[in-house]
């Protein structure tokens, strides 16, 4: 039976874990395409995407202006300082006047709201390129990533240390729930995720602030402690993060030889992770943001160009 289409990509408690599968298929076949011959097909010839920034970004603006040249369309960027969304301009008026003129809306965005009423006001599909809620395409990028390393994800473990509380750990439970990979979040109190997000994820996560949690696991993930927009809360943070450090000694309390560490990048090196581990055998973290390029190209293709998830 046909997978059902979607028409945004705004978080994945939207998306089933058939669509979320059909994602992932699709990002390898286009991967496996470019590699193979070179090129992609046109896909997306003649359309475009607005990429509506509120904060910084290398991977994500990037990742996206390339994918869709690589498709076939055409992208391009809007600062911050230009469209000042929802200062100079509301979220709905930017969302309805950008919908006639471009097929797509990429956003990354402070309030997740702003990403939700661009959907419901435009007639475009949009994306999420972050909120301070949730980064659905990082996570989609993780499990591809994982999914390709380690083959089947079922009774595997992932451990997500830090601050188990931000948008990257919320998408990657959402994202570990569609592919029956366990999660185990390593983080101290005040920085745990809620109920509510544990939840909705549907994955078997266990929470706990002893990072013996980290025993046995797969895979070691961790993000910065202070996400864009907390800058003035970062000492605090570092007072409490700072024994969650990703290094050497965390690495080989996993006691698996093998296990394997991702970061969403950019890195706080010294402060989240080590050099030694960031750079060492057991790192993905450059595979893991090329991987940004595919699975974004998935989405694109599906929402842009109609191309049906199987
Ligand atoms: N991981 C990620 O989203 O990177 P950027 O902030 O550079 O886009
Ligand atoms: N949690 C980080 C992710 C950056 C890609 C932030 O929001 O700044």
């Amino acid at each position: 039976m046909a997978i059902p289409a979607f028409n945004h990509f705004l978080d994945l408690a939207e998306l089933s874990s058939d669509q979320f599968w059909g994602l992932l298929r699709l990002a390898k076949r286009l991967k496996d395409e470019r590699r193979e011959k070179g090129a992609n097909e046109p896909i997306l010839a003649g359309k475009s995407l607005a990429l509506l920034f509120q904060k910084p970004s290398l991977r994500t603006r990037v990742s996206f202006e390339m994918g869709m040249q690589h498709l076939g369309g055409y992208a391009f960027y809007l600062s911050p300082a230009e469209v000042g969304l929802g200062s100079r301009e509301s979220a709905a008026d930017v969302a309805r006047v950008l919908s006639g003129y471009v097929d797509g809306i990429m956003a990354r965005v402070f309030a997740h709201q702003d990403v939700t009423d661009l959907a419901a006001w435009g007639s475009v599909p949009v994306i999420n390129g972050l909120s301070d809620f949730s980064h659905p395409c990082q996570a989609l990028t993780d499990i591809f990533t994982a999914w390709e390393v380690l083959g089947d994800l079922e009774d595997r473990t992932i451990a997500y240390v830090g601050d188990g509380a931000n948008n990257v750990a919320t998408s990657l439970m959402m994202a570990a729930g569609k592919v029956g990979l366990n999660v185990r979040i390593v983080s101290p109190a005040g920085y745990m995720p809620t109920a509510a997000v544990v939840e909705a994820s549907g994955a078997e996560v266990s929470v706990t602030d002893d990072l013996d949690g980290v025993q046995g696991v797969d895979i070691l993930y961790t993000d910065v402690w202070t996400s864009m927009g907390q800058e003035a809360e970062r000492e605090e943070r570092l007072a409490v993060l700072s024994p969650y450090q990703i290094n050497q000694s965390v690495l080989e309390r996993t006691g698996n030889a093998r296990a394997l560490v991702m970061h969403c990048l950019p890195a706080h090196r010294g402060e989240e992770i080590t050099d030694d581990v960031a750079d060492g055998s057991a790192s993905i973290l450059f595979p893991q943001a090329h991987n940004r390029l595919h699975a974004q190209k998935a989405i694109l293709a599906h929402l842009l160009g109609g191309v049906p998830l199987i």
